[in-house]
């Protein structure tokens, strides 16, 4: 059983946290705070052992009557690997004070900057290129759902150039600070934004291929894409049949009412998902077109949660438990219940 600590309990966080609890041969075994507030105590009734992230503050959760078990430098010796899901930026700093100093391996989040990890991990692209390596960043929840979306275009056609328009949530549910709340946001307002460099460090050989444009709106559900996506040719039934083949994205129908990502939440809500999360990546089927080799579609990201199960496949390959990325996508999925 590999043995993960999971340094920063919040959004992502908890979700990896739960998801490497479900999978057969890993297991958590302890989970990070630095405030003791109603989600450390949630770590605790959930059975996860807490630790203070910073040292020192152990007696603040003591106050409060929450059971803690001491601080990260209790327990990092003992953990083969780190998930680190700090908020942006501070994952750089755990690398070079905690991680590196205790020679562990660890993974970052889509937070932090490409130079300072030794790669970006995909499960689909990137999994050889991570094996057995020690600090890896799983990328942003963007720059996933494009690398899926990309993965099943290329194995059905030659990718000449994309064109990507990114709307993205104003904030995630929990979060009350953040916007807009009346407002259409380009962010940034110059062009090309850094998503599409960001799907470079995954897939080198589109760096100079993708131009990407962002703009944030008041909506905390989803994020939605629009690809534009030039090719040396195939067509829309092609299109759709490699999109069901590849795993973690599939299609759904605004004619079934999947018309929003309103609805697309309720059927994750329906299906009795955890924190109402999608895994999955849906591509709404009416919205895929060829004109002149030129494929169009139009597709959502749950922000929270597609990073999920690639943070799970990402342990098998720096840990070497798994040397088939295919194969640690499909125990990852049986273990979770992700759908095709
Ligand atoms: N949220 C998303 O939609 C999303 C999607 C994909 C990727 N990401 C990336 O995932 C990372 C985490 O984002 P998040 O949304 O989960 O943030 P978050 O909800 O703010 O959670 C961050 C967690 O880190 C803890 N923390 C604070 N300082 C820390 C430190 N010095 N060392 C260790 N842990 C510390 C916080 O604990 P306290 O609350 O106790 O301070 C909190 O539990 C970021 O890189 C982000 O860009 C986020």
């Amino acid at each position: 059983m590999a043995k993960v600590l999971i340094n920063g309990y919040g959004s992502i966080g908890k979700r990896v946290a739960d998801a490497v609890s479900m999978q057969k041969d890993m297991e958590v075994i302890g989970v990070t705070k630095t405030r003791p507030n109603f989600e450390a105590d949630m770590a605790v009734q959930k059975g996860y052992d807490l630790y203070s992230a910073v040292e020192g503050r152990e007696s603040l959760f003591e106050e409060k009557g929450i059971d803690i078990q001491g601080n990260i430098f209790d327990i990092i010796e003992e953990a083969d690997i780190v998930v680190d899901c700090a908020p942006g930026g501070i994952g750089k700093d755990n690398i070079e004070n905690i991680y590196k100093k205790y020679n562990k391996k660890a993974i970052v989040q889509g937070g932090e900057k490409a130079p300072f990890v030794e790669d970006s991990f995909n499960s689909l692209w990137s999994y050889d290129r991570c094996y057995g390596k020690n600090i890896i960043r799983a990328v942003s929840c963007n720059t996933t759902g494009l690398c899926r979306t990309l993965y099943a275009i290329n194995s059905t056609t030659d990718i000449l150039k994309a064109r990507i328009v990114l709307i993205r949530r104003g904030a995630d549910p929990n979060d009350a600070k953040r916007g807009p709340i009346n407002a259409i946001v380009p962010n940034p307002p110059t062009i090309p934004s850094h998503h599409g460099p960001d799907v470079g460090t995954v897939i080198p050989e589109f760096k100079d291929k993708i131009i990407t444009s962002a703009i944030i709106v008041p909506t905390t559900l989803m994020h939605m894409h629009s690809l534009m996506v030039e090719t040396t040719g195939t067509t829309k039934d092609d299109v759709i049949d490699a999109i069901e083949k590849t795993p973690r994205i599939f299609t759904v129908s605004a004619e079934n009412g999947l018309d929003s990502t309103a609805t697309i939440i309720e059927y994750a809500r329906d299906i009795g998902r955890p924190r109402y999360d999608l895994w999955e990546i849906p591509v709404w089927e009416e919205s895929v077109n060829v004109v002149d080799n030129e494929i169009f579609l139009m597709q959502a990201v749950h922000q929270e949660s597609d990073v999920i199960p690639e943070n799970i496949d990402c342990i098998r390959s720096m840990l070497k438990m798994e040397e088939d990325n295919i194969k640690s996508i499909e125990m990852t999925n049986k273990a979770m219940g992700i759908l095709k």
